[in-house]
């Protein structure tokens, strides 16, 4: 049965995304001044959320986090006015249908459990970065 999906594939590496907020963006978020514009790149991003239904985050574990690439991608992307703190001058994040985290470990998953990093993960990256205020449902 043909269901009609599209997929688009990002790599932030081979993007060439820029992982760390300018000074500029610092001082937007930082300071909640949303006259500053958001940068093009990140309007991108944010384009291609507003076109999805679901989000799916593929990669390896890092210090317990995920790869400092695609925390960056939260901390431009996820910016003020679109993300949080919403008001009437930004148009706000769509509230996707789903969203799915798959990440690769070098420790296995009973050992991440039994030290606690498991728990820590799952807090950070799906009830934070995916979780309730994005709305954004767990599957
Ligand atoms: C810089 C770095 C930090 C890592 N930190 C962790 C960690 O905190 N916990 C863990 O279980 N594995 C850690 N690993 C192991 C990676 O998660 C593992 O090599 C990766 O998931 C394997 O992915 P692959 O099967 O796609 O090659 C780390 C690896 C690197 C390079």
């Amino acid at each position: 049965m043909d269901q009609h999906w599209s997929l688009e594939f990002l790599d932030l590496y081979e993007m060439g995304f820029q992982s760390d907020l300018s000074e500029n963006e610092y001082e937007r978020e930082g300071f909640a001044k949303t006259e500053i514009p958001i940068s093009n790149d990140v309007l991108a991003e944010h384009k291609k959320i507003d076109h999805a239904d679901c989000i799916v985050f593929i990669y390896p574990v890092w210090w317990s986090d995920c790869p400092a690439k695609l925390k960056g991608w939260f901390d431009r992307v996820y910016s003020l006015g679109y993300a949080y703190g919403h008001n009437d001058n930004i148009q706000k994040m769509k509230t996707l249908k789903f969203g799915l985290v798959i990440c690769t470990a070098g420790h296995p998953n009973e050992f991440l459990a039994e030290i606690g990093i498991a728990q820590s993960m799952q807090t950070i990256f799906l009830d934070d970065r995916l979780g309730k205020d994005l709305n954004i449902r767990k599957c």
